[in-house]
């Protein structure tokens, strides 16, 4: 199942859904790196990117929060962790060779993303906002 980017999805900040929308092409490639079949070492790659890509935007938020004092900070960057765990726990069965655990976690990753965007991060918009965040 590949992920659409709808403007639904779009919250109305432009930075922020610049990175939601690459966020949405590399679980893409990831979803496309494991059905090609090619083996774990191109998914691994596209973790790989997944990953850092991810870090960077939470880290990007994170650093929004603390600069305009966002009150439910500590609950979202709980969230943040969690989704990070579960890419590591991607990766290391991908490491153990359990190519077929990959098809649950890559459901439950573009659940999370979008669920996470419509819920946890549209909440700090009016907020941001506010603040003349773009
Ligand atoms: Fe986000
Ligand atoms: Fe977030």
């Amino acid at each position: 199942m590949a992920m659409i980017w709808s403007p639904k999805l779009a919250l109305g900040i432009e930075s922020v859904d610049r990175e939601h929308q690459q966020l949405v092409v590399l679980i893409n490639e990831l979803d496309a790196a494991i059905k090609s079949g090619k083996g774990n070492q191109v998914v691994g790659g596209a973790v790989d990117r997944l990953s850092s890509y991810t870090v960077m935007h939470f880290g990007r938020e994170e650093k929004l929060f603390a600069q305009h004092g966002y009150a439910e900070s500590a609950a979202h960057k709980l969230e943040h962790k969690a989704f990070i765990d579960k890419v590591a726990e991607f990766k290391a069965g991908l490491e153990r060779g359990r190519l077929g655990l990959s098809y649950s976690i890559m459901t439950y990753l573009e659940e999370w993303i979008q669920k996470h965007i419509l819920t946890v991060d549209k909440k700090y918009v009016p907020f941001m906002q506010g603040k003349g965040v773009k």
